[in-house]
């Protein structure tokens, strides 16, 4: 028996280089639909793979088809499509998308190898993170929304700094090469298919503070596509309007640099879309119900609940700023996005059962 309409599969697709707060995003947006994510248990201990009980999310390293010994042997960098089998890909999210389990292989981030495969079950939600959810044509078609992490060559630099120098002992100068030979295969695969993306969110250096080299003061815009079924973009004081807005005062608590935000029309690509623009951080993540209470649009499903989200999570990194907020919003989207596929298709059942 094959599924119901009712049951298939959204399929999210979120693309960004490695380092650049996929996962942290994905702990986002698997607690707005109310339950933490996990690694399926008693599989493989390194499998990738998070489930809750709405959303599996998978990573596309697992579709590598050159292992690290293949790559280093045939010259090229996983982030070539030449080392990622694509044919596979498709196969199985469209499977999953038709209600039919897989069998994922696993690539091994500790090995580098490739491990024996994992059952894979569909489920209500599918997100495909990683570096090419957007690159194969019919993979894209899948997808029933996508994002991308635009995350600019200095804050990317600060990012890898602070976790590979820190955390994992690596020099300046092997982070700074690392950077340099990925960069050319960077710009020609993975950068490209921002333009595909439904919403995507950059992360520039501040402009609040002149020469700002630290990458710690981020500046956030939310660039939203119009015109995307089941996504209504947010929105600032006015739909449409062109709006700067500096919150800082007597209801939210601002050290140096401040905030300011902005919203207004632009294009992107040749398309329409909505921006939305936070540079500088909150000192109070409390306080925040200032600013959601003068953003529309939201999907929340109660007064406060971006607020609410950010202060759950405030360990998280980004919380003081917009990239955090930006990704909660966007996880309320994809809510909402989902909430109104399931809706229309019961709706669609429905009249096809009395025609
Ligand atoms: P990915 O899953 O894409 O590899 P992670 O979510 O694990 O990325 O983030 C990688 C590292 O980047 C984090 O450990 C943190 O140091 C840094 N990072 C990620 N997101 C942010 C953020 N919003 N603000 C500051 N640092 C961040
Ligand atoms: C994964 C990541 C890549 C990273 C690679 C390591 O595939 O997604 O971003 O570059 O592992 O590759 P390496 O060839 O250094 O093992």
């Amino acid at each position: 028996i094959s599924c119901s309409a009712e049951d298939k599969t959204v399929v999210i697709g979120l693309a960004a280089d490695s380092g650049c707060g996929k996962s942290t995003f994905m702990r986002r947006l698997t607690s707005v639909f109310g339950g933490a994510a996990e690694p399926p248990r008693g599989g493989n201990p390194d499998s990738n793979t998070l489930i809750s009980d709405t959303t599996t999310v998978i990573c596309l390293d697992d579709y590598h088809s050159l292992d690290r010994t293949g790559r280093k042997e045939k010259g090229v960098t996983a982030l070539d499509p030449k080392a990622n089998d694509f044919d596979l890909m498709y196969e199985q999210v469209k499977a999953l998308k038709d209600g039919t389990a897989v069998d994922k292989p696993i690539y091994n981030h500790v090995s580098g190898l490739l491990d024996p495969p994992e059952l894979i079950k569909p489920p209500k939600i599918l997100v495909i993170e990683g570096l090419h959810p957007m690159y194969d044509e019919r993979v894209r078609d899948l997808l029933d929304f996508s994002i991308y992490l635009d995350i600019s060559n200095e804050v990317k630099f600060a990012w890898k700094i602070q976790r590979d120098m820190a955390e994992r002992g690596h020099s300046l100068e092997s982070i700074k090469a690392s950077i340099e030979a990925r960069k050319p295969d960077f710009d020609a695969y993975i950068d490209p298919q921002k333009q595909y993306a439904d919403a995507v969110i950059e992360v520039l250096p501040t402009q609040l503070i002149p020469d700002d080299n630290e990458g710690k003061v981020l500046r956030v815009r939310l660039i939203m596509k119009e015109g995307v079924k089941f996504f209504n973009p947010v929105y600032l004081f006015d739909e449409g309007s062109t709006i700067s807005w500096i919150p800082c005062g007597r209801k939210l608590t601002c050290s140096y640099p401040g905030i300011k935000s902005s919203y207004g029309p632009d294009t992107y690509y040749g398309q329409e879309v909505s921006v939305l623009e936070m540079d500088g951080q909150f000192d109070r993540l409390d306080e925040l119900i200032y600013v959601e209470s003068h953003l529309s649009n939201l999907s929340t499903k109660f007064y406060g609940e971006v607020t609410q989200q950010m202060l759950k999570h405030s360990d998280f990194p980004g919380s003081n700023n917009g990239t955090g907020l930006f990704q909660t919003i966007v996880g309320l989207k994809i809510r909402d996005l989902y909430e109104q596929i399931v809706a229309s298709r019961t709706a669609a059942t429905l009249e096809a059962a009395k025609a």
